[in-house]
């Protein structure tokens, strides 16, 4: 069963029409993958789904509830959690702070100090790095490390659906790989994440499905696999040398 279905989803700007059209779903448990180069509107597509950007036209189905017009802080409540792109980490508070603003959505179930306290040593054990940084002001981190709080962050609220924009830009390549091995230990947990990336290397190798968008509209759509093996993806967004990781 589908845990989020957009259909005919339209965005935009102004006069600017991006998303043109946008119909995917992701289902419980899976990772999907939308690649698309600079400017595609794959930005715009996850500002859509949490209500950072009021879509024009569409449907926003989570878990069968409609998520069109409700506003950004309720969608959160909901399950359904951005990482934004550029992380947006607090830089003048502690790695702490961060994190518990992150459970700012926690109303009412659970938002005692102890919870959030056994929320933040779950997030710590995936990110060791923010326990032993965790006085520390966001803003000295590493890039990698502002991306490992960005996602321990948008974890905090316990999200049903993690929505991750670009989780590689800016980070060296090592540390790449560290925030990939968790996208993948995040989903053995259970998780269901819909990932973003220019990166298509990157999201394909952990992605079970994908979809190509290119000026606002899906191109094309297949496994992971179908999306690796095709030439045009291979040309367009992988380059000659791709191998799959289980090769
Ligand atoms: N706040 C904004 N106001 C006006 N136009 C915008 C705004 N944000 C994005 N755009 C335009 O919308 C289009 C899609 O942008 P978007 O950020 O969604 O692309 P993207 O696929 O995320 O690109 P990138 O890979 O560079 O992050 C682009 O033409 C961009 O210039
Ligand atoms: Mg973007």
């Amino acid at each position: 069963m589908s845990m989020l279905r957009l259909t005919n989803l339209e965005a935009g700007y102004g006069a600017l029409r991006v998303l043109k059209g946008i119909s995917l779903h992701v289902s419980q448990g899976e990772i999907v993958a939308i690649i698309g180069a600079n400017g595609a509107g794959k930005t715009t597509l996850l500002k859509s789904i949490a209500g950072i950007l009021p879509p024009r036209s569409g449907t926003i189905l989570f878990d069968k509830r409609e998520l069109r017009g409700q506003p950004a802080e309720k969608i959160v409540q909901l399950g359904c959690s951005l990482v934004p792109e550029g992380r947006h980490v607090f830089p003048t508070m502690t790695v702490k702070e961060n994190l518990v603003l992150g459970a700012y959505s926690r109303r009412g179930k659970g938002r005692m100090p102890e919870a959030v306290r056994a929320s933040i040593d779950e997030v710590c054990r995936l990110f060791g790095i923010l326990r032993e940084r965790e006085n520390q002001l966001a803003g000295t981190l590493s890039g990698g490390q502002q991306q490992m709080l960005a996602i321990g962050r948008a974890l905090m609220s316990k999200p049903r659906l993690l929505m991750m924009d670009e989780p590689s830009l800016g980070v060296a390549p090592l540390v790449v790989s560290d925030i990939y091995r968790t996208i993948a230990a995040l989903k053995r947990d259970g998780l269901t994440i819909l990932l973003v990336e220019q990166n298509a290397r990157a999201a394909l190798a952990v992605a079970d499905r994908g979809y190509v968008i290119e000026t606002g509209q899906i191109v094309l759509e297949g496994t992971s696999r179908e999306l690796s093996d095709n030439r045009e993806v291979q040309r367009a967004y992988l380059g000659k040398e791709y191998k799959r990781i289980d090769e």
